[in-house]
């Protein structure tokens, strides 16, 4: 696949995998990126995964015969894994990357490279395959501490690294934004000031295409991911104001009943969008992502063996390790003898930064009463004045 002159896509799909890094669910699959400049000298841009090695030194078989240069952008094995079948092949490849990025294919791979088959390059550097000049931009944390990129100066390619990738494969017409953002906030999403760091710099750059280690490349409209990157990296809410996230956690389906009659107080009042999710059915990573899309959200939740009801406690715990902040949180609690899931959830939400929890918590006894009604009337009237 051309998209420049001389500029081609290596990549491949893996639609045989179903946990991508062992967690996440990949239900359309998984590519993993790979790139070809055809120059004087011959670089490649990444290997893939080593499940895909072969089709992948197929694929560079039908471009070149002859590597000369191997950027590695990133060492986590998604992307690594067939460096050492790149060096068998090619015995005769320099591979180019930073301080970090050598340290870290030694670790994995024990390779004992030579020092003339490493090109260390710094912030800035820049290094010319004949008609091409690559410019090496250093973005550490995005995903790892080695990170980098490479910008293509003559035809104005940027090679991002995981930065504005997907969940899924190349070649699809699935829609980028949502499993973009799944992508993002599970993956990277504690780094939101590395990110904006980052943004900052590549506003120096003109930038005519976007070439990430997965999904699509991007060529067209640009500024609409970066905006959804500076959105999420900036811990803003994506969806309008008006929007409420009510996320619910039960176990006999008392705190369902709840949670779903807050869903129908708020729709009598001007909130324009309303999501509920049933944590225990729904995909972690899923929610996880949605509750970085809101800027208000409700929880309810049972209590458990003294804390939280466990689904409601994995999902708070990873926000806050995601460096979740900035939102408003209505809390719903149900017990029937010595309820705790509030204080458990203020516990955790406590580690988080500027996490704004309305008070005061909504407590339910073993079943919805008429007063806890009441008391979600004025949880919806206190989350929209808070708007104000
Ligand atoms: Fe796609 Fe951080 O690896």
């Amino acid at each position: 696949m051309d998209f420049t002159n001389s500029i081609k896509y290596i990549g491949v799909n893996d639609t045989n995998i179903d946990l991508f890094e062992n967690q996440y669910k990949v239900p359309n699959g998984m590519s993993y990126n790979s790139y070809f400049i055809d120059d004087e000298k011959k670089v490649v841009l990444d290997t893939v995964d080593d499940t895909k090695t072969a089709e992948w030194l197929a694929n560079i078989d039908k471009v070149t015969t002859i590597v000369d240069y191997l950027v590695v952008s990133h060492v986590e094995p998604d992307h690594s894994g067939s460096i050492p079948a790149m060096i068998e092949k090619y015995p005769n490849v320099k591979l180019i990357g930073n301080q970090k990025t050598f340290e870290f294919i030694e670790q994995f791979y024990k390779l004992n490279l030579a020092d003339e088959q490493k090109i260390i390059v710094k912030d800035g550097e820049t290094f010319s395959t004949g008609k091409h000049n690559l410019k090496f931009i250093m973005a550490p944390m995005i995903h790892w501490p080695e990170v980098m990129m490479t910008y293509e100066e003559s035809e104005k390619v940027i090679f991002t690294a995981d930065a504005f990738g997907k969940f899924g494969i190349v070649g699809t017409k699935e829609e980028w934004l949502d499993e973009a953002r799944r992508y993002y906030i599970n993956i990277v999403g504690k780094y939101g000031m590395q990110v904006q760091i980052l943004l900052k710099k590549l506003q120096n750059y003109d930038i005519k295409v976007i070439c990430p280690l997965h999904g699509e490349i991007l060529k067209e409209n640009l500024g609409y991911y970066i905006e959804k990157y500076d959105i999420w990296s900036s811990y803003k809410a994506e969806e309008d104001d008006d929007g409420v996230l009510i996320v619910y956690a039960t176990i006999h389906g008392n705190t369902e009943k709840a949670a779903l009659k807050m869903k129908k107080i708020l729709e009598d009042t001007s909130v324009k969008t309303i999501k509920v999710i049933d944590l225990a059915h729904a995909d972690m990573s899923e929610t996880i992502s949605q509750a970085f899309k809101y800027g208000k959200i409700i929880l309810a939740a049972s209590s458990y063996n003294m804390g939280v009801f466990p689904c409601m406690e994995t999902l708070l715990r990873q926000l806050v390790a995601k460096n979740f902040q900035n939102k408003d949180i209505g809390i719903i609690e149900n017990g029937t003898w010595a309820p705790s899931a509030g204080k458990t959830m203020k516990e955790i939400l406590a580690q988080g930064k500027d996490l704004r929890i309305i008070e005061p918590m909504i407590t339910i006894k073993s079943a919805m009463s008429e007063a806890n009604i009441e008391e979600m009337k004025k949880l919806a009237e206190d989350m929209m004045r808070w708007r104000l």
